[in-house]
């Protein structure tokens, strides 16, 4: 089983939007995945409400995730997602001292880049794998990254942080497939927010395998260094 924990003390980052989003990429009956709200903020929950199923199926966590993700494990599910509070609190510690990888989203601005720091430090604490993810960017231009976006990957490089090399632009039907519970490819499958996500998925299941140990680890995305 493999658990993706959402983290950063950085308010409105991305955490819930990416958990969803893959969240809904992800989950088949055939490789089920399990959604943890540890944020009584209540995003996921909100979300998965509108879905209007029970697909994914959801469970709320308050000061531990241990034992939701030990029932999982018993449950047979692949793959365990967890959303968690801007905060440094204990159920985030818990969330990422289980985690198989921490995505780490931050938008490219000063003040979001200096906060992912100190998750930064929580994972490096529990020696728990991790990844920034650089999303609400402004869009590539002829495939050209935005200045804000090369800035933050010079300044996320200074402390040797590993960063997916792709990026989450902001796009409103990121938010308006939210809004009727569904993810990207569900909203609008040959869009661009679809293949963004689908490009980050791509990215984080070969970091997954490269911690598993399956295939070599050069170039997945928590050995990229910025
Ligand atoms: N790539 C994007 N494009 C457009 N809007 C986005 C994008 N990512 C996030 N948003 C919007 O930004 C807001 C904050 O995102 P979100 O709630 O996912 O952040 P969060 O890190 O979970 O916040 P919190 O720390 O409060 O839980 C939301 O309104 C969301 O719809
Ligand atoms: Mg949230």
């Amino acid at each position: 089983m493999n658990i993706i924990v959402f983290a950063s003390r950085k308010g409105g980052s991305g955490k819930s939007t990416l958990a969803a989003h893959l969240a809904a990429h992800v989950h088949k009956t055939s490789k089920p995945c399990l959604l943890v709200d540890a944020d009584p903020q209540g995003s996921l929950t909100l979300w998965q409400k509108l879905r209007g199923t029970d697909e994914p199926p959801i469970r709320q966590a308050v000061r531990s995730v241990s034992e939701i993700v030990a029932a999982a494990k018993r449950d047979g599910y692949e793959y365990v997602f967890i959303d968690t509070p801007p905060t440094m609190s204990a159920v985030v510690e818990d969330a990422i001292r289980n985690a198989t990888l921490v995505v780490i989203p931050a938008r490219p601005g000063v003040f979001d880049i200096n906060a992912v720091q100190e998750t930064i430090q929580l994972c490096r604490s529990a020696r728990r794998p991790y990844a920034v993810v650089l999303n609400g960017a402004p869009a590539m231009r002829d495939n050209v990254e935005s200045r804000l976006v090369r800035l933050a990957r010079e300044a996320l490089a200074k402390f040797r942080v590993p960063v997916w090399g792709g990026q989450v632009t902001n796009r409103a039907d990121l938010i308006l497939a939210l809004a009727h519970g569904e993810g990207a490819k569900e909203y609008f499958a040959e869009g661009r927010a679809a293949s963004e996500i689908n490009r980050l998925w791509t990215a984080i299941e070969r970091s997954i395998k490269a911690i598993r140990g399956t295939v070599s680890s050069s170039g997945a995305m928590h050995k990229q260094a910025a």
